[in-house]
């Protein structure tokens, strides 16, 4: 399915170590190579060809930024993979993904974590949030360089509507690959099935799965909707995606380089977050009226009381990420109050 499937991981990476320069005979531009694993009109892609618009421009002479979407370079694990080794340069991963490589990730996967989507944002953007963890995966070969928007995650099945925690009692939901959400959906009675994004629409169709969740955007983007046809905003997680760079490869750019760079970062961001809102807005649109979802909206108390557990069960084991947690309660109370 994916160019690793077809080639294997071992020779995509070799092959690309040969290749890591510009193709043509005299060309010695060093290729920048991005993997996602989101469509060409997702909000992500988006901000990553503003990003290579931009270091083509300004550093031209030198990098060429190849953006590669659609899992073809791999699973998102994979990629995450393929950046620490360095046979890629960066990668965009979710949070959830993330706490495979460094634990203190664990902490933007607590389900109900930000109360709005004001503290959330402004807690992303609050460096002594985000830098205790972000710089921490440096000697994994990691570091995250710029938060991006993913919105809201909410659970969304092919026959049963979920109204209260307890309809999710047997069902088999699709999760990313990460045990804080295995832990979550075992808190609501579900039972968990972590797959890869590529994975879960043939997983849906074959009938592997009860259903799964997301945002919106992966009911018409990904197609999830053309067969699940109940989204219920419990609205469970706001799980940022990540821009992850291979460590070395940053620290080996020069301080004018690295300038040009992190203004880069600055322009995934934005771009990315700006198209955020009308993309989500699209999306559901799409899916009410041409794919017939049916939008419920439960109250989301008795979801965020049954997934409380996980907060104290994290912060037991990671005692670090404490101080952090307290910081993010203060970003939900200064917005309680608007
Ligand atoms: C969202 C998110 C991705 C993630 C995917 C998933 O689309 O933006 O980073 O891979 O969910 O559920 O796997």
């Amino acid at each position: 399915r994916t160019f690793l499937s077809l080639m294997g991981a071992a020779a995509l990476t070799s092959s690309m170590m040969l290749t890591g320069c510009g193709a043509g005979s005299g060309d010695d531009r060093k290729i920048v190579r991005i993997g996602h694993v989101q469509s060409q009109t997702h909000p992500d892609h988006l901000g990553l060809e503003a990003f290579a618009n931009y270091i083509n421009e300004k550093l031209g002479d030198k990098y060429r930024v190849e953006v590669y979407p659609s899992e073809l370079l791999g699973s998102q694990t994979e990629m995450v993979q393929l950046t620490q080794t360095g046979a890629i340069d960066f990668v965009v991963a979710s949070t959830a993904i993330m706490e495979t490589f460094s634990a203190k990730y664990q902490i933007f996967n607590l389900p109900y974590l930000f109360s709005s989507v004001e503290a959330y944002h402004e807690a992303m953007d609050d460096p002594e949030v985000t830098d205790p963890i972000f710089k921490t995966t440096s000697k994994a070969g990691l570091e995250t360089v710029a938060w991006l928007d993913a919105g809201t995650r909410n659970f969304y099945t092919i026959k049963t509507p979920i109204n209260q925690p307890s309809d999710l009692k047997g069902l088999k939901i699709r999760v990313q690959q990460s045990p804080t959400n295995v832990e979550m959906l075992r808190l609501l009675g579900g039972t968990a099935t972590p797959m890869g994004f590529g994975d879960v629409y043939t997983a849906l169709q074959a009938g592997i799965l009860d259903g799964a969740e997301n945002n919106e955007l992966a009911l018409t983007d990904n197609g999830h909707g053309d067969i699940c046809k109940y989204y219920s905003y419990d609205m469970h997680q706001m799980v940022p995606d990540l821009l992850v760079a291979n460590y070395a490869f940053l620290n080996e750019l020069s301080d004018e380089e690295r300038a040009i760079f992190e203004e880069g970062f600055q322009i995934v961001k934005r771009t990315e977050q700006d198209a955020w809102e009308d993309a989500v807005a699209e999306a559901k649109d799409k899916a009410e009226n041409e794919q017939h979802v049916n939008f419920i909206y439960p109250d989301t108390a008795p979801f965020q009381e049954a997934m409380a557990p996980l907060h104290d069960s994290v912060l037991a084991a990671n005692p670090e990420l404490q101080p952090i947690y307290d910081l993010i309660q203060q970003h939900n109370a200064a917005h309680t109050a608007d």
